[in-house]
């Protein structure tokens, strides 16, 4: 849609985004958003270069949701970084940033219909944020009805949201395909993760134990869902500064695991007073344990 050099078209307001996508559509363009609150870095980096090979426009919205942040939770202090956002976005070919005022997503506050994301928004992360999913899957189906995008992309980092935002556009036919890009990790395998820059040295180091605990689990799948959980938590437990929230296998729906296949290993812990969550597939096979006979 526009050079390089251009950098993103920024709009606040979603009658002039419409009418900006609507001569986009015109034009027989297909739209692809990526939903972000800001503070970016490479893994959005990653969703804006998939969005660019998925579609012919890219949005980015950038909005930090205060519906789904719980009270005690990282609202007030989230990173703002709005500059350095937009050339990182004009850096990966983002056409359009939507960047709104919280009144312009809630004008009569606290809106009064929500997107409820039924069983599964209550557990895991949501057994820990109450509400969370809710807040997520109720602005994404507001951002998804102002662009109307053909595709949705999200990062598989925060797997338990992408399954949800998955069933909120089939159940709810919302005509839009949602499309999952693979966890980009820092040299060192930490998840990028715009909380990353709440860890202090000593703390961002010690993060680097989450990731090594996947792979722990992973590489002990040949001995099924309890091995893999007991392999990564004995990784964990070497370091007693990260404080578990949960580690589990679960089904790529995120319901029981299967006994053979592909599965997900999910973890969330504390570092001192951040939380830090991540996952990775592990692919179970039918158990033949060593003692087993032939
Ligand atoms: P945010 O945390 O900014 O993340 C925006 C998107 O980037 C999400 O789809 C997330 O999964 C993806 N992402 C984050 N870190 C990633 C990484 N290391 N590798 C790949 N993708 C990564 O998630 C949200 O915002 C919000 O909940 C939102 C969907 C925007 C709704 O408010």
């Amino acid at each position: 849609m526009h050079t390089a050099s251009d950098g993103p078209v920024v709009v606040g307001d979603p009658d002039a985004l419409r009418s900006v996508l609507g001569r986009c559509r015109a034009d027989g363009a297909t739209i692809a958003l990526v939903p972000t609150m800001g503070a970016l870095h490479a893994g959005h980096a990653a969703l804006f270069d998939a969005a660019g090979k998925a579609a012919d426009v890219v949005v980015a919205s950038v909005f930090v949701n205060p519906l789904q942040f719980g009270p005690g939770e990282d609202l007030a202090r989230y990173p703002r970084t709005f500059e350095a956002d937009m050339a990182l976005a004009a850096e990966h070919g983002v056409d359009v940033v939507f960047a709104p005022d919280v009144d312009v997503i809630y004008p009569h506050g606290e809106p009064l219909v929500h997107v409820d994301p039924g069983p599964l928004g209550r557990v895991l992360e949501g057994a820990t944020r109450p509400g969370h999913f809710r807040g997520v899957l109720t602005v994404v189906a507001k951002l998804f009805g102002i662009v109307r995008p053909a595709i949705g992309v999200f990062g598989e980092k925060d797997y338990q949201q992408l399954v949800l935002i998955r069933s909120m556009a089939a159940e709810l036919c919302l005509g839009v395909q949602v499309a999952g890009v693979a966890t980009v990790r820092e040299p060192d395998g930490l998840a990028e993760s715009s909380r990353n820059r709440y860890l202090d040295p000593e703390q961002r180091s010690l993060a680097t134990t989450l990731h090594r605990a996947l792979r722990g689990g992973q590489e002990a799948a040949a001995g099924g869902p309890a091995a893999v959980v007991a392999a990564a938590a004995d990784v964990l437990a070497a370091e007693p500064a990260i404080v578990v929230d949960y580690l589990v296998v679960r089904s790529r729906e995120l319901g029981e695991p299967p006994v053979a296949g592909e599965a997900r290993l999910l973890v969330a812990a504390r570092i001192g007073s951040t939380r830090l969550i991540d996952n990775i597939a592990v692919h179970l096979t039918p158990s033949t344990s060593a003692g087993d006979p032939p």
